[in-house]
């Protein structure tokens, strides 16, 4: 039976006027078998408009951290919408939000706000350009930090050479090509940029190598480059005072995105006191900066994250959810890869058959587990043992409708 009639008219729809019909990174998500538009949501669930119920894996692309409508975030943001969210001058909740940071980002001594993840990785790279009077970006290949043109791989479309011919790129945990482009660079490269672990799409995740991190900041503290981690997927889903804490290491800016007020329209940079002046330099600004809904929603999240210890609910359940993938797998016979930290898991069935993987997701996806063939997954801190469970149970189902295929 045929799932996503409704969705598949309204996808028609959409392209009559909407270029894609869905853009973006959720155009790469549109799946034959999946659904494409929402009717609600709630928890860890979503309900399609052909009336589907999901089990979610992506929590709304990283965000969704406690959950759909949680009551607590949506009362916080409601009170302030009701005080006023766009107004002609800032509320106190900015301070507020910006202490609340500050306390608990291990290196934040300072805060400023933008909407998106790539609002805080521009400005992080503007802060480090003014403060080292040097051009050149360091990053690594495939690291992904916004949509802005230094941020895309050479050649996309709609971008120009000059849009990222200062931007230079290695791979990743490559200590050997860390050094010898830094030499080849001397005194010209004003940043590095990168996540805390690698997390591209369509390959599997990969952490950190012991040392790796100990040795990017020894070198990037004595060739005076700031060190920017990129935290904005990676944000509270494995330490709240800075992902860089669970390696041990000390950047000097964070970006911050995603997970920061439970899908309420706010990102944060944070940053280390010596780039406060630069940070006040850089002009930096946007029509819906200063909502403070969003930032009440923010202020919300950290506190409700901090009192129910969100990480080792999402960590627990995470490792649960891995093992019992691997071994269920292994039941059907399939040899099932996990990789990356438990919160969020980078799924990929290791076959001869190329197809196999992409015929399991569009099972799993038929069965009502909202999930990608090609990036990592995102739990949240009401992902349970009941939503584990179901995941395993309807993710087995897609095994057994592969093998019979
Ligand atoms: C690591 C990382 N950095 C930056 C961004 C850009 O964030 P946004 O899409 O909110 O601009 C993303 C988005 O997926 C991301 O995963």
């Amino acid at each position: 039976m045929h799932k996503q009639k409704k969705s598949d008219e309204f996808l028609i729809r959409a392209k009559q006027l909407i270029p894609g019909g869905i853009f973006g990174h959720y155009k790469y998500a549109v799946r034959r078998e999946g659904p494409k538009f929402f009717s609600k949501a709630k928890d860890a669930y979503f309900w399609d408009i052909d009336g589907n119920k999901y089990i979610d894996l992506i929590c709304g692309w990283g965000p969704m951290i406690l959950g759909y409508n949680n009551p607590i975030i949506d009362k916080a943001a409601q009170d302030q919408y009701s005080l006023g969210n766009t107004v002609s001058i800032a509320s106190p909740v900015m301070i507020e939000l910006a202490e609340t940071l500050v306390d608990t980002i291990d290196i934040a001594e300072w805060a400023l706000f933008g909407k998106n993840g790539g609002d805080s990785t521009q400005l992080a790279v503007m802060i480090s350009r003014q403060e080292t009077g040097r051009k050149k970006v360091l990053k690594i290949n495939d690291g992904y930090h916004g949509a802005n043109g230094w941020m895309q791989k050479k050649g996309s479309p709609g971008t120009i050479y000059s849009d990222n011919s200062e931007v230079l790129s290695i791979s990743w945990n490559s200590i050997e090509e860390f050094d010898s482009i830094i030499s080849e660079n001397e005194n010209e490269i004003a940043c590095f940029i990168s996540s805390p672990f690698h997390h591209p799409t369509s390959q599997d995740n990969v952490l950190p190598e012991k040392g790796y991190w100990e040795h990017i900041q020894k070198v990037c503290n004595s060739k005076n480059i700031i060190l920017i981690v990129d935290d904005v997927r990676t944000g509270f889903r494995i330490d709240l005072a800075g992902s860089n804490n669970a390696y041990n290491f000390s950047p000097d800016l964070v970006c911050l995105g995603k997970a920061i007020a439970n899908g309420y329209p706010i990102s944060a940079l944070v940053g280390k006191n010596y780039l406060k002046e630069a940070a006040n330099k850089v002009y930096f600004s946007g029509t819906q900066f200063f909502n403070s809904a969003p930032m009440a929603a923010a202020l919300a999240t950290i506190n409700e994250l901090k009192k129910i210890d969100a990480i080792s609910i999402m960590n627990n359940h995470g490792e649960v959810l891995r093992e019992k993938m691997i071994s269920m797998a292994k039941s059907y016979g399939f040899n099932l890869k996990v990789t990356g930290v438990p919160s969020m898991p980078y799924f990929k069935i290791e076959s001869n058959d190329q197809q196999l993987h992409s015929r399991w997701v569009d099972a799993c996806l038929a069965n009502g587990i909202y999930m990608t063939s090609y990036h990592n997954h995102f739990l949240s801190a009401v992902h349970l043992e009941k939503e584990i469970d179901l995941i395993v149970n309807l993710a087995s189902k897609a095994f057994e409708q592969v093998t019979q295929e």
